[in-house]
């Protein structure tokens, strides 16, 4: 039986404070924590398969052009080597979640360097990986196709632009205004778990372990790419190393392992290495901003203007969102904002952690400290005096807001000095050290989802759903969540995920999985409780479940009489979504040290204080935070795509190369929830955590380097050379 919620209002008295036993919100540690550490969770390649083929993938070495002829000859000669598969559904590539808007690319056509065009297939890895280097490949090549951002005309996107009032006036007017221009670099993902697949046939039906976020759009992006039905298709993703946006679609590995298993009648493996997972999966696109600010004598603003430059190949309609938190964060009612796309020959841009925050808010943030320096304002101050009251663009009200706490408690727990501020104060040494803060903003998101409740009659319970759990605690939220509403230790509930045999989950994207799938189990749960209620002859809400027991002391395995209670709840987001501006909120405090002989910048501590909605479960939400944070170190430090311009190839495509925080890199991390119930943002009352903790970050860095040693820098990341 399935039991239907779309909220079209405020859920205000919502069941979870009511519930006895307070699980929710609980620092336990990850139920799945066990098997992580002692190697037996298992991941996409580990399964096991009988009789399994190993296949290695072959890249493109050209920017453009079509591949003309596959020589296999000389690799099907090789040592155990079985097959070359060069199906053309490989290089049409429908993949990378824009499956409904990738551009119908012509077959065997090349449009960026490193592109899968190829799969050989092997009864060992090495055989595999050895044929593919032997693979002649022939290409018509097609020359002088633009791969710099700068040097094409852009195309607007129209429906991020806003125009409002007259904000070239308004600058000219102003007491304090700021035109400022800053560029980011490009991010990968970088997740630890490579891409990898098996795909394995039984008739006409197939199976695909793989390494995924969203199972329940991956198994329709499978079907299309395979021209299957959903129905013949399971996608099964128990355990993800990491996703950070690069397995929010499917991609080669996928459908080439199913393209070979096919052919060959035997599973095939396919793991892609760490350098293609860099060069073809995606990137997050740089990116060049403008800032103009401008504010009355009280530091009001009167003005707001954000124009960005992203990049993308012609034809993908994903546009690193940079405009996102800039059309609600602060008032002003002039407004100038602008999105433009460059169409360039670089790997696909798609999301990466944080899409449009994560490189929108350094520059923002940044920007806002150089105006509160014009101003003769504190930067805490600047920020509190322009945080509207409602959406500046649409009239919205938000659905809870935070800020100003967040500013508050931050500024208090880091000991924040609201004195003047002037650059190079402090030396120890060789070293300056400064202090910088910025505000953190990320849109908040909910998806449609399902899930399955069952309690059994042996008075346990087990939460069923294609939901995945990419190390951020789905699985030990949901126990906790079915737990609390259930009345039973949430050890006494088995959550099984990431198996298209199961219902339609939301997915882990754009951080609303949490708030997404958690309300398809309150949901379920609540109808169980109905049921059980009317069982018992009294009201729901006074059942007072815990414990495995009802509050007349019967326990729940005997309401249950023998017999399984299963309910499946399915949330969908409803009308509410168009009343209300919904995001989360936060601050970052940062201290740094920059040398003044090398321009070398460490963090020397750095805190943040979020506003989230509810909390499930403060040691996973801290434990986003954290992760967050450490993103901010690497976008204001470290981490920068870097393309050849001759041919637009990624150069540095490892972790040896591309440099994300380190051990060393990461000081002592605080981290501050301040509580809050959204009652619009969810049927939980919770808001999307996940990738709030990395939007701004950079910009309290940045902002402290010039606290610190008076070096304004206007590119991430802020590299040696550049502070110098
Ligand atoms: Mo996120 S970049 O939507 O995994």
């Amino acid at each position: 039986m399935t039991v239907h919620c779309k909220q079209d209002k405020p859920d205000e008295a919502n069941r979870l404070d009511q519930m006895k036993q307070g699980v929710i919100g609980k620092p336990l540690p990850r139920v799945e924590g066990l098997a992580k550490v002692t190697g037996t969770a298992t991941y996409a390649a580990e399964y096991p398969a009988d009789n399994c083929a190993q296949g290695v993938l072959v890249t493109s070495t050209i920017t453009r052009g079509k591949v003309t002829s596959i020589d296999k000859d000389a690799a099907l000669a090789m040592p155990g080597v079985i097959a070359v598969i060069d199906d053309q559904r490989l290089t049409t590539r429908a993949a990378q979640g824009t499956a409904d808007e990738a551009p119908q690319q012509q077959p065997k056509t090349v449009c960026y360097w490193g592109q899968p065009i190829a799969l050989v297939v092997a009864e060992t890895f090495e055989q595999a990986r050895d044929a593919a280097k032997h693979l002649t490949v022939d290409y018509h090549v097609e020359e002088g196709v633009p791969l710099d951002p700068d040097a094409v005309e852009p195309e607007e996107q129209e429906d991020e632009t806003v125009h409002q009032g007259d904000l070239a006036h308004a600058m000219s007017e102003a007491a304090h205004s700021v035109d400022v221009t800053y560029t980011t670099r490009g991010h990968a993902s970088a997740a630890m778990e490579p891409h990898a697949a098996i795909a394995q046939w039984d008739g006409d039906k197939l199976t695909v372990y793989a390494s995924l976020q969203m199972l329940n759009y991956n198994i329709s992006e499978l079907a299309d790419a395979l021209d299957m039905e959903e129905d013949d298709i399971r996608l099964v993703s128990r355990f993800v190393g990491g996703g950070f946006g690069s397995k929010l679609g499917i991609s080669e590995e996928a459908v080439a392992a199913a393209l070979a298993a096919k052919e060959l009648g035997r599973p095939v493996r396919v793991v892609m290495s760490r350098q293609q997972v860099f060069q073809c999966i995606m990137r997050r696109s740089e990116t060049t901003q403008r800032l103009r600010l401008c504010t009355d004598a009280n530091g009001t603003l009167t003005g707001f203007g954000h124009e960005a430059l992203v990049s993308n190949l012609p034809g993908e309609e994903f546009a690193e969102p940079v405009l996102q938190s800039s059309h609600f964060l602060y008032g002003g009612e002039n407004r100038e904002l602008m999105l433009k796309v460059a169409r360039i020959h670089r790997m696909t841009a798609g999301s990466v952690r944080a899409p449009g925050e994560a490189v929108g808010m350094p520059a923002l943030e940044a920007a806002m400290d150089v105006l509160a320096e014009e101003a003769g304002i504190g930067p805490v101050e600047l920020r509190l005096k322009n945080i509207p009251e409602k959406n500046p663009e649409e009239g919205l009200p938000f659905s809870s807001h935070k800020l100003a706490e967040c500013l508050q408690q931050g500024a208090e727990a880091f000991g924040w000095d609201h004195g003047p501020r002037k650059p190079r104060q402090t030396r120890e040494g060789e070293w300056w050290v400064g202090t910088g803060m910025a505000s953190a903003a990320r849109v908040h998101n909910v998806s449609e989802a399902k899930a399955r409740v069952t309690l059994k009659a042996d008075g346990t319970a087990v939460v069923e759903t294609d939901m995945t759990d990419i190390g951020t605690g789905t699985y030990t939220i949901l126990a906790q969540l079915a737990g609390e509403m259930l009345g039973l230790s949430p050890d006494h509930v088995l959550v099984d995920l990431g198996d298209t045999q199961h219902p339609r989950g939301p997915g882990s994207g754009g951080s609303w999985g949490a708030a997404s799938i958690g309300s398809a189990v309150y949901v379920a749960c609540t109808a169980i409780r109905e049921e059980l209620a009317s069982r018992l002859g009294v009201e729901e809400p006074d059942l007072n479940l815990s414990d495995g027991k009802a509050a007349s002391g019967k326990s729940i395995a005997d309401i249950l009489d023998g017999k399984d209670l299963a309910r499946e709840g399915h949330y969908e987001p409803g009308e509410i979504a168009d009343d209300y501006t919904a995001s989360g909120f936060g601050a970052f405090f940062a201290q740094v040290r920059v040398n003044r002989f090398t321009g070398e910048t460490r963090v020397d501590r750095m805190l943040g204080a979020f506003g989230f909605g509810r909390v499930l479960n403060h040691t996973t939400a801290r434990s986003q935070c954290l992760g967050g944070i450490t993103w901010s170190i690497g976008v204001a430090l470290t981490e920068a795509l870097e393309f050849d311009p001759r041919d637009g190839h990624l150069v540095n495509p490892d972790l040896a190369e591309y440099h994300v925080p380190v051990h060393r890199d990461v000081p002592d991390l605080d981290v501050i929830m301040v509580e809050e119930r959204d009652p619009a943002a969810s049927p939980i009352q919770a808001k999307g955590i996940g990738e709030l903790g990395m939007c701004g970050g950079a910009a309290a860095i940045a902002n402290a380097i010039y606290n610190a040693s008076g070096a304004r820098v206007f590119d991430f990341p802020m590299t040696p050379d550049r502070v110098l």
